[in-house]
């Protein structure tokens, strides 16, 4: 049975149906736009679309429907992961208009084959770069887009011949003048990298080279951002299938960033050393995050919370939603080169009035934010006996006092030398954990209790404040299925032909 406390306020989700990486995230005339991987037919089909949230601020969002859906023969099964990035003045009345780059996926047996001829990894399957455009719609106060036709722009007979079928997921942007482009993909020798694109008009694109780990280091790399910050450059990534070792890595798909050594640009960067990987997150539900850099210069990360790990992906009864996306969390760069990630200072609107937290302390619904400012020693920080942060024994981590709440999932833990201060963010069924200003991050979902009210205890010595959270997106969740925003149409079957 479905539980309202599973429920998240100030989390995205899709109002309906499955949600996985967050895609195109911009700020464009002025508001935030999220695109995410939508998918209708959840949990039968997987074809995918774009659904979308916008908003003024970060915190009060809209939902605007699935402006991205398959239409044309080369993203026939799938509008794959993408990014977006601002035309200039490119509008009839000199408007920007927002430039979106996505994977269009194609499975398809060819004529006389059936689908087992192929194993879609060297056989049967496109995975082509497209391209379109998107203008606002006029006096729309949601800031609703409209999208513009589909261009092609990369089919797989224009990636290296070394490689796999998968070459997926642009991350366009600029930089000295010219529009650069990062895939992620496949090795024919089963091998994640990156492929290196730049281009003059955003259209035409030439190849530069490949981004490579030294040593193999896991067998697709997905998702490629860059984070520029402070003079130094990163490059991101979601790889699969890292080994899962003691301390890190835990999760069969273990997204991270490599800094690149002081002066080194990504974009001149052929050869990287693997063992300079730093996971961005060591909860159970993190994957695929994207960043992007917003009209103030803040870079943002937001990432999928949710994984295809799958010995805990199953679905709660009752829930005809899954997935959500973490909060946005604004990436800072530590001297030591460690980048550090803390919620958005936009979602202290939502908080309530300040309690101290002491021993224990009680807030009315299921949403609160949890700051000890310092933490000396050891200590747990316990949710509604059922879930807990600790710091103890030289390591932090959480741990689940409920099996049924962990729904498959198990404590972990990371090796912490020192805690100097601790954040937890709880909505419903996300939790959120931010150690020493968001040097470690956890995301994990915790399937609560049924409770109208939220129970904290602090073993730690010092004291720390706590404030409900306003659940801001439960009303709009609502609106959006009340409205039929929310669409649950049978997309068209994996072999029926689209017209062009
Ligand atoms: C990452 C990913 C992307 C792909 C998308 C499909 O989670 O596998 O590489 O574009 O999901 O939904």
């Amino acid at each position: 049975m479905s539980n309202k406390s599973w429920e998240v306020g100030f989390h995205l989700r899709s109002p309906r149906n499955w949600l996985n990486d967050p895609n195109g995230l911009c700020q464009f005339r002025g508001r935030y736009y999220f695109f995410y991987q939508y998918d209708h037919d959840w949990p039968t089909v997987d074809q995918k679309a774009w659904g979308l949230f916008s908003s003024p601020d970060l915190v009060h969002w809209s939902y605007l429907g699935v402006p991205l859906e398959p239409s044309i023969a080369e993203d026939r099964h799938g509008v794959f992961s993408g990014s977006a990035i601002v035309e200039p003045g490119a509008g009839r009345l000199g408007e920007d208009l927002l430039r979106i780059y996505y994977t269009g996926n194609v499975v398809d047996p060819a004529p006389g084959h059936s689908p087992k001829d192929f194993d879609y990894v060297y056989a049967g399957r496109e995975q082509n770069t497209i391209t379109c455009l998107a203008e606002r719609v006029d006096g729309s106060h949601t800031g609703q887009l409209r999208m513009g036709h589909k261009q092609v722009l990369l089919r797989n007979s224009d990636y290296p011949a070394d490689l796999s079928c998968h070459v997926r997921d642009p991350k366009v942007w600029e930089q000295d003048g010219k529009r650069r482009m990062l895939l992620g993909a496949r090795h024919k020798d089963t091998r994640g990298l990156c492929l290196l694109y730049d281009s003059e008009d955003g259209i035409a694109w030439t190849y530069r080279h490949a981004i490579e780990s030294e040593y193999p280091f896991g067998f697709v790399w997905e998702c490629p951002n860059i984070v520029r910050l402070d003079g130094r450059e990163y490059l991101a990534i979601s790889p699969q299938g890292l080994p899962r070792l003691s301390d890190r890595w835990f999760n069969r798909w273990t997204p991270g960033y490599f800094e690149l050594p002081a002066g080194q640009r990504v974009i001149d960067t052929e050869v990287i050393d693997e063992r300079s990987f730093v996971q961005w997150d060591y909860g159970h539900d993190f994957y695929a995050p994207q960043t992007f850099v917003d009209d103030a210069g803040r870079t943002i990360l937001v990432g999928w919370m949710g994984t295809f790990d799958d010995h805990y992906t199953s679905v709660p009864d009752g829930l005809d939603w899954w997935h959500c996306m973490t909060v946005p969390r604004v990436v800072t760069r530590r001297t030591d080169g460690r980048l550090l990630q803390s919620p958005a200072p936009e979602l202290d609107a939502l908080r309530g009035e300040a309690q101290a937290l002491e021993g224990t302390a009680t807030v009315n619904g299921r949403g609160a934010d949890i700051v000890l400012p310092t933490v000396e020693g050891t200590g747990t920080l316990t949710l509604d006996d059922s879930f807990q942060v600790f710091f103890e024994g030289g390591r932090l981590g959480i741990r689940y006092l409920d099996e049924a709440a962990a729904a498959g999932r198990q404590d972990r833990s990371i090796p912490l030398n020192v805690l100097d201060n601790l954040r937890v963010l709880v909505d419903g069924s996300a939790v959120e954990v931010f150690a020493n200003d968001g040097a470690e991050v956890f995301a994990s979902r915790w399937f609560c209790p049924e409770k109208e009210s939220l129970a904290i205890a602090n073993t730690f010595a010092q004291s720390g404040s706590i404030w409900s959270m306003e659940d801001v997106m439960g009303k709009e969740y609502a609106y959006a299925r009340e409205m039929g925003l929310a669409p649950d149409l049978a997309m068209p079957g994996w072999n029926e032909t689209i017209p062009h």
